[in-house]
């Protein structure tokens, strides 16, 4: 199907150059490195059992976790695709304890965790990419310092949905915009140019396995989402896909609150901040919801290591407001 309206990537950032600010032309190069490599992404994907990308490569990551076969994938086709775009200086991703350097001279740094959701692609569950950019302060090599910013001061975050379609959603600081792939051409159309998420919902998204382990505050939040009302009807619904991108991405536009605390296992969170909870944060305020990391605004709060994990709350105003009075009890 193609109807003439149709706005691709390109068309939109060279005829909404306002919504691409403060440097359309590298937001440009950069969204088109995105789709370049989440294109070849989605194509392995969509047949992960034939291209022989299921199952783990019996190594494990800087996180210590079992790095999947498609995590590498991911990672090698990011790498690639932004090696030939001038804008970025550095990649820092989740799959490698140092940052690469790709294009010294470049104004930019790209943060990214190019496979999120490993855990389910043997399961045909929908996986996601994160990726979030800075401006740099200083010219020449590159160095991992650069990346220890505040969350407020990203120019850019996005992510990459690869579900019964593969979506794009990103933002420059200027609401946020949505695309969906057409795979025949390898391009992204857009579907939404000023999303915006439900100020309120009924969805909340957190792992209860780890129940027992949670502060008091979030356990009596999750009894409150629990409550049935006056006819004996349930109030809230449970959704955990065990992929950030696809329950954020329903929360989005559904209404919602995702939260991933500091648990026995993860003390510290769980989530990455540069690279997960930093870009999808700028997103859920975008677009009119809000992210935390307990009480504190999470864009606030400013890296001292590259991979650090931070705790994380996310999603509709009104849910997050009612979440954050559970905290202070
Ligand atoms: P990744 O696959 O990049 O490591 O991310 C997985 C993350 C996130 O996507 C998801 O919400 C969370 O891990 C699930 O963690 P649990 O399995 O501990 O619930
Ligand atoms: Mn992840
Ligand atoms: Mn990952």
């Amino acid at each position: 199907m193609n109807n003439s309206h149709e706005t691709l990537l390109g068309q939109f950032i060279e005829t909404r150059k306002e919504l691409h600010t403060p440097d359309p032309q590298a937001a440009s190069d950069i969204l088109k490195a995105v789709e370049k490599a989440s294109t070849k992404v989605y194509e392995v994907i969509s047949r992960a059992g034939l291209a022989n990308v299921l199952g783990a490569v019996g190594s494990e990551n800087v996180q210590g976790e079992q790095v999947q076969k498609l995590d590498l994938f991911a990672n090698d086709q990011f790498i690639d695709a932004l090696t030939s775009c001038a804008s970025v200086a550095a990649i820092l991703s989740e799959e490698n304890e140092e940052i690469i350097t790709l294009n010294p001279s470049g104004d930019y740094l790209f943060a990214t965790d190019p496979l999120d959701g490993s855990s389910n692609i043997d399961v045909n569950i929908s996986v996601g990419t994160i990726f979030s950019v800075f401006k740099r302060k200083k010219k020449g090599t590159p160095e991992k310092e650069e990346f220890l910013r505040e969350g407020h001061e990203q120019v850019m975050a996005g992510y990459v949905l690869y579900g019964t379609s593969t979506v794009l959603i990103y933002t420059c600081g200027h609401g946020v915009h949505a695309f969906t792939l057409e795979p025949s051409t390898g391009e992204f159309t857009l579907t939404n140019e000023a999303l915006k998420t439900p100020v309120d919902g009924n969805i909340f998204s957190i792992n209860e396995g780890n129940y027992h382990t949670l502060e008091k505050g979030i356990q009596n939040y999750i009894g409150f989402c629990k409550k049935l009302n006056e006819k004996g009807k349930r109030t809230h619904t449970a959704r955990f896909m065990g992929s950030l991108v696809a329950d954020f991405h329903r929360n989005l536009l559904k209404g919602g609150i995702f939260i991933y605390p500091a648990t026995a296992d993860a003390p510290e969170g769980r989530l990455r901040l540069l690279y997960e909870c930093n870009p999808i944060a700028m997103i859920a305020e975008q677009a009119g919801g809000m992210a935390t990391q307990g009480k504190e605004r999470l864009l606030n709060r400013k890296a001292k290591e590259i991979h650090e994990r931070s705790p994380f709350f996310t999603g509709s105003k009104v849910m997050m407001e009612t979440a954050l009075r559970y905290l202070d009890e």
